[in-house]
């Protein structure tokens, strides 16, 4: 596919999503489901951050590219980062606003994340949460990941976070470890495979919390990879 074929696709898409989830309270923190996979999920971040010796987020410079409605990032204040070291780049611009409404205080810049538009090793931590899914594109993919590791710090980490696997839409295509290790050379890697497959949690979650758990600790009914990349040898990047 042409890369501006790719971009042009991916904004017809999130107009159409608009319509398609009007009404709906999937993506709700009320949604029992929904809220089930956000806690596991930020349960598996702060487990990769402390390993990775990011316990302390006040000086933290934090950059999340497709950061949308800026939900993720939101999210990174209660683990104890400052709104004015908290950075969005996103494509669309309306999704970008709703940010910026959220988080008055942080660098909200709509831009493409094949050009992020900051100066090399500027950030401790990059993330990508459903991002680079939704780019179906393979040369957009590295662009963007070739750009995520030359705006980290040397000692920073990028925190993925994306599924491998979703039958149920063909406006994106699952990312496994495989790709993941060609996007960022020079990384080394600590995959976790996590997230109960949404269709199951939908079912399972409102019934019995506990047997979500234990559903999820089956791999093969995890449809994500949460990843902590980090830059193999600073020289190289
Ligand atoms: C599924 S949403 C995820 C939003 C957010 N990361 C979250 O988890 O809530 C994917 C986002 O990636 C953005 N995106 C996709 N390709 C992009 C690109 N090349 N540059 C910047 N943003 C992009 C889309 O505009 C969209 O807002």
């Amino acid at each position: 596919m042409n890369p501006a074929d790719d971009l042009a696709r991916l904004r017809d898409e999130y107009e159409d999503r608009k319509r398609r989830f009007a009404g709906r309270d999937l993506y709700s923190w009320f949604n029992q489901a929904h809220l089930f996979a956000i806690h596991q999920r930020q349960r598996g971040v702060l487990g990769i951050l402390k390993q990775n010796g990011f316990t302390d987020l006040a000086e933290r410079s934090i950059l999340e590219v497709g950061c949308g409605a800026g939900g993720v990032l939101t999210e990174y204040l209660g683990f104890g980062a400052r709104p004015e070291n908290l950075h969005g780049v996103d494509l669309l611009l309306d999704r970008l606003h709703l940010a910026g409404q959220i988080l008055p205080g942080s660098g909200m810049i709509n831009a493409d994340g094949q050009t992020l538009p900051y100066p090399s090793r500027t950030f401790d931590l990059v993330l990508q949460s459903t991002a680079l899914s939704s780019v179906l594109d393979s040369t957009i993919r590295h662009k963007i990941c070739f750009e995520m590791a030359r705006v980290l710090k040397p000692d920073g980490m990028i925190i993925w976070y994306d599924f491998w696997l979703n039958p149920a839409n063909p406006q994106t295509r699952g990312i496994r470890p495989a790709e993941i290790r060609s996007l960022f050379p020079n990384c080394t890697f600590q995959f976790r495979k996590i997230t109960l497959a949404p269709p199951l949690a939908r079912r399972v979650v409102p019934i019995s919390w506990g047997l979500a758990l234990l559903l999820e600790g089956f791999r093969v009914l995890n449809t994500h990879y949460l990843v902590a990349i980090r830059p193999k040898n600073e020289s190289k990047l």
